[in-house]
């Protein structure tokens, strides 16, 4: 079996689907279910013996190692993090509790119990480390992608904290010789995304009939991936990744903020048209930009192709419409998303923000 962190979450749940679905091998799941973790998201695997959930930190050093030498896996994916660039803005220690020193006991568990391990089982043994291209920084409007030899240049707590993260993976291949694999992925979006992020927000404000607040002028890029492409790319580097090496993942889909929120309102106006018969555009609001907002993504994703055969197979028209679709199709998981503790963070993120 494998062991799987954060698979309550937006892509750890996305990727424990597919896995069951394709394959019979058995998942542990370690999940603290934070604000952002959501067992609705698994309620298919409800009787599934395949799927074993443990609630619990990936930084408690008496609870890993007890699931690591009780389930014995074959490999540990870490999808676990605080993964909100505004919260980080908000309170970054949270980042560094979960993300920096979660990690770091996490990979210790993992190097006590791979150590003891048997010959063999040692050398197929995988530790993968699921990040994220922020930590290189910004691009220039017409730089180069990121390939994996940029430098890492993290600017908001957030990437920060997933920087170190990275830099404390790498560290334990080189210094410890554990099996470890890393992926820096661009921005996912799909089914389950949690409504404080770009995509999900705006589907949910504009059914709502609330403002979508844009940061800045809107033009900042990100690079989209739908999320099951980004779960088939971790399960190809975690079956053929070369050890301690890095690999990129992304959609070769760069857009302005703004055209995706076009984008959003143009398929809700197809699928769930207004009552007024006024577009979603409508009720688009530009509003103060976020501190430190970085410019530009782009992922170069030449190396996991040219080695690892893997590419995406949703284009960013095919991947939106699917999402929006989902979104519609599942107010009940919304409903039960927007709670208390959702509300006083619109309040806390938005309120302030001047149009
Ligand atoms: P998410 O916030 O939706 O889910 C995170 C999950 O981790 C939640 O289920 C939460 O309960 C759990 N968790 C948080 N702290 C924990 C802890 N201390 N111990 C155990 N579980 C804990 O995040 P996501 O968007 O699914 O991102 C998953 C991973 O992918 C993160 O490492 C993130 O940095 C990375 N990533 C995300 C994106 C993206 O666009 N969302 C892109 C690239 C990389
Ligand atoms: O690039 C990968 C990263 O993508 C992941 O590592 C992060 O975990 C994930 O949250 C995401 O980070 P972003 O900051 O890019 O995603 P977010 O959806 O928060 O914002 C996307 C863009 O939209 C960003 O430029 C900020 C802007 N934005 C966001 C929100 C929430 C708005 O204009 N308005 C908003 O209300």
């Amino acid at each position: 079996m494998i062991l799987i962190t954060g698979g309550a979450g937006f892509i750890g749940s996305n990727f424990l689907l597919d896995w069951l679905a394709l394959c019979d091998e058995s998942v542990v799941n370690l999940d603290l279910l934070t604000y952002a973790g959501n067992l609705a998201n698994l309620s298919s695997l409800e009787n599934d013996p395949r799927h074993i959930f443990v609630r619990g930190d990936i930084g408690d050093i008496k609870l890993v190692p007890e699931l690591l030498n009780k389930y014995k896996p074959r490999a540990v994916v870490n999808f676990a993090a605080e993964s909100h660039v505004d919260r980080s803005i908000h309170g970054p220690e949270d980042f560094v509790q979960t993300n920096v020193v979660g990690t770091c006991h996490l990979l210790e568990s993992v190097r006590a119990y791979w150590g003891a391990l048997g010959e063999d089982a040692k050398s197929s043994f995988r530790f993968l480390h699921v990040s994220t291209d922020e930590v290189y920084g910004s691009l220039g409007q017409d730089g180069p992608a990121f390939t994996e030899e940029n430098r890492y240049q993290p600017n908001s707590p957030y990437s920060a904290s997933k920087a170190a993260s990275d830099h404390l993976v790498r560290a334990y291949h080189h210094t410890y010789g554990l099996p470890v694999l890393t992926t820096n992925c661009s921005n996912n979006y799909g089914p389950h995304h949690f409504p404080e992020k770009l995509i999900p927000l705006m589907i949910v404000n504009a059914q709502a009939g609330k403002p979508l607040p844009v940061y800045g002028d809107g033009q900042q890029i990100r690079d989209w991936l739908y999320v099951k492409d980004h779960c088939s790319a971790i399960r190809r580097v975690l079956e053929a990744g070369k050890l301690g090496e890095v690999y990129n993942v992304g959609g070769w889909n760069e857009k302005p903020n703004i055209e995706i929120v076009q984008r959003v309102c143009a398929l809700l106006d197809e699928m769930n048209p207004r009552a007024d018969g006024k577009s979603y555009l409508e009720q688009v609001t530009y509003v103060t930009d976020r501190p430190g907002h970085d410019r530009r993504y782009a992922i170069d994703a030449v190396k996991i192709e040219r080695e690892l055969g893997w590419k995406p197979t949703e284009t960013f028209e095919t991947g939106i419409r699917k999402t929006v679709v989902w979104y519609l199709e599942h107010q009940d998981w919304v409903n039960n998303v927007l709670s208390g503790s959702y509300r006083d963070w619109l309040e806390k993120n938005y309120v302030e923000r001047v149009e």
